[in-house]
């Protein structure tokens, strides 16, 4: 194979639907072929992109881009210290970018390569959020009447936000909510969702980490009747050896993982066979070299994947999950929140959602691309996000 190198790895910040991304572009000493990857950790992006400028882009000029396995091992182990999501985020757009870039060369869609289609298209979960149980259901059926077969059901945000609370006098700003309040309410919320659309839509939820281990567990039991598809985060995932006793009083499907950074903290779930459903964000993980190790692992074990895929996962992103779940025997769901028509313009080529299926484009590699002078028009400002100062009603700091 005619040797092809590393020219340029560029970082792109942008947000044009209000959401700060991280992608990455790999240039190579061919002309006209380069690979784009998602490094999006939105939160902290400036981070991410000091990182790739300062760290990766010199240790990866001038490498072959062949080699993808090895430049993630070194890419890894390079700065000593590891397994931090700033690192994996960064990590994961050059990764990602270099099977994008492996594929073209090839001149096949990338899940050609991760061993074919096992399926046409990728069923997809939307989000329906409602202050009541009136106006959930209301938002279920409008979705369910644009063809979704999978919803998943908020009340309210996560933990129920937006309640009536009595905190302490000069109690600090924050994103407040009550556990046993928002435990309560779930399950009269799924009653009369199932009252209206009955068990023809299946139904998520996402707990989002917000209760103590033993309320989550009273939770999960008392959400049997609805048969859901999974409930979600269940537990922290500094909590993992709840799981045990989780898995042993509710049938209820489990799915976790969004937050787990490296294999040492999901692995003991999958061998135990704790969780139903693996959640991680690819980019956070390091990219799709390890997604795919970890796909192949979950199917050993009857884990189904569902990886993360809100606003904050960049198209790129998308198109990355959308290859591993089209080419994954294992693959479960793929969570979806739309694609504003300014985030089709900025990447043209974005994987297409039609009757609750989302399909690959045909065109090599992971069939998008980015207009740099359109990204360029939506810069990412440096504000905080204000939910993630999660508290108790008494004041306390909370997870988000
Ligand atoms: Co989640």
């Amino acid at each position: 194979m005619k040797p092809i190198t590393i020219t340029n790895v560029k970082t792109i910040l942008t947000a044009p639907a209000g959401i700060r991304l991280v992608v990455v572009k790999v240039e190579t000493s061919e002309p006209e072929l380069y690979g784009l990857g998602c490094a999006t950790f939105t939160q902290r992006h400036q981070v991410v992109a000091a990182a790739l400028e300062h760290h990766l882009k010199p240790f990866l000029i001038g490498k072959e881009v062949h080699r993808i396995e090895d430049i993630f091992q070194t890419s890894m182990v390079n700065g000593y210290w590891r397994n931090g999501p700033v690192l994996n985020n960064a990590i994961s757009g050059v990764d990602i970018a270099l099977w994008d870039i492996k594929a073209k060369l090839a001149n096949m869609p990338l899940y050609e390569l991760f061993g074919g289609r096992c399926r046409e298209a990728a069923a997809v979960y939307r989000h329906a959020d409602g202050a009541t149980p009136e106006a959930v259901a209301e938002n279920v059926v409008a979705l369910k009447e644009q063809g979704y077969q999978y919803i998943r059901c908020q009340m309210g945000g996560y933990g129920g936000r937006g309640q009536t609370l009595r905190s302490p006098e000069g109690a600090l700003p924050g994103a407040y909510y009550d556990p046993m309040r928002y435990a309560r309410s779930v399950p009269p919320m799924l009653e009369h969702v199932r009252s209206v659309v009955g068990f023809e839509v299946e139904l998520l939820h996402d707990i989002h980490e917000r209760l103590q281990p033993s309320q989550a567990v009273q939770l999960a039991k008392a959400v049997e009747p609805y048969q859901l598809f999974f409930l979600e985060d269940p537990l922290a995932p500094e909590q993992t050896e709840w799981f045990r006793i989780l898995r042993n009083q509710t049938s209820t499907p489990i799915a976790m993982g969004e937050l787990f950074n490296n294999q040492r903290e999901w692995f003991p779930l999958v061998a135990e066979g704790l969780i139903d459903f693996m959640r991680v964000h690819i980019s956070q993980i390091g990219g799709l070299t390890p997604a795919r190790k970890m796909a192949a692992f979950c199917e050993l074990y009857s884990v189904r994947t569902a990886w993360h895929g809100p606003g904050d996962v960049s198209p790129v992103g998308h198109a990355a999950n959308l290859h591993l779940d089209l080419s994954s025997p294992n693959f479960g769901i793929q969570e979806w929140s739309g694609f504003p028509e300014v985030l089709q313009e900025v990447f043209p080529g974005c994987p297409e959602v039609r009757d609750g299926y989302m399909y690959p484009n045909e065109r090599p590699g992971l069939g998008i691309d980015i207009d740099e002078e359109l990204a360029a028009k939506y810069p990412c400002e440096d504000f905080l996000d204000a939910w993630t100062v999660a508290r108790l009603p008494d004041g306390t700091s909370a997870r988000p």
